[in-house]
């Protein structure tokens, strides 16, 4: 968690901007019919044609450039053969690395005709990942983002999943400080200015246990409710700036 330099900050913003682009990109093609392994190699096509790498690829042996996760998958869904169909829900997460500097950002894509609780999951997992990125400052905490998010998801009568969070991102995909989403105020890590973090909560439909499944030869699992209803994330790249915060992956 050393504060960026301001050159730093400058490629963070590159990042960001072509992880959002990216993510863009390929949610224009989210369709019935369309498998998740054709969505990977669009986004691909796009990350490299824009002169960076897919961080997810090869990553800890991760064999695919983005994550795709339908449904009941709560995060890093491995892009394959399956066929996205009418009524379901995916969560596209795009990383990309760009002049050495991580952008991290995923969203919700909806297939044809998605039922309103799974729609209503999906509002409640974007207002909560920007009621955490609302309280994003250079004197606030982990746990006030943590508190924020689980305050609200709670409200709605939804859950938030604890095992798994956003993190510190910059030239490390995965840095410290651990950004969970829950908390207690003024708890966790202190932030300071020119930090750049992810929010990005999974928010479930029941408090089931989540189950964990590997990935042939990677280190990276995947996660999926154990009752096999719904989840939903969404995620941004956040820097801490000496007032307050900038989202560096809105397009
Ligand atoms: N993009 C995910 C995150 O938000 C991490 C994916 S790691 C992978 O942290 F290996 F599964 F791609
Ligand atoms: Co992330
Ligand atoms: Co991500």
């Amino acid at each position: 968690m050393t504060p960026m330099a301001a050159n730093e900050i400058r490629m963070m913003e590159k990042a960001g901007q072509l992880a959002a682009q990216t993510l863009l990109h390929v949610g224009k093609y989210v369709r019935a019919g369309i498998t998740t392994n054709e969505l990977d190699l669009i986004a691909s096509d796009y990350v490299l044609s824009h002169g960076a790498t897919a961080a997810p690829l090869n990553y800890h042996g991760f064999p695919k450039s983005i994550c795709t996760s339908i449904n009941s998958c709560i995060c890093h869904g491995v892009p394959d053969q399956t066929v996205l169909k009418d009524g379901d829900t995916v969560n596209i997460d795009v990383t990309v690395i760009k002049d050495g500097y991580h952008g991290d950002t995923s969203s919700m894509f909806f297939v044809g005709d998605v039922s309103g609780e799974a729609r209503e999951l999906c509002r409640v997992a974007l207002e909560a990942m920007n009621k955490g990125i609302e309280v994003v400052g250079p004197t606030a905490t982990t746990g006030d983002i943590g508190f924020a998010i689980n305050k609200f998801v709670t409200k709605n009568g939804l859950w938030v999943v604890r095992e798994i969070g956003g993190h510190g991102i910059g030239k490390v995909f995965h840095d410290d400080p651990w950004v969970p989403s829950y908390g207690k105020k003024g708890k966790g890590d202190k932030l300071k200015p020119w930090i750049c973090l992810t929010v990005e909560p999974m928010v479930n439909q029941s408090a089931a246990p989540i189950k964990e499944f590997s990935i042939p030869n990677s280190s990276i699992k995947y996660y999926e409710t154990s009752d096999n209803t719904l989840s939903a994330q969404y995620e941004h790249t956040v820097l801490v700036t000496d007032t307050g915060h900038q989202i560096l992956t809105l397009p």
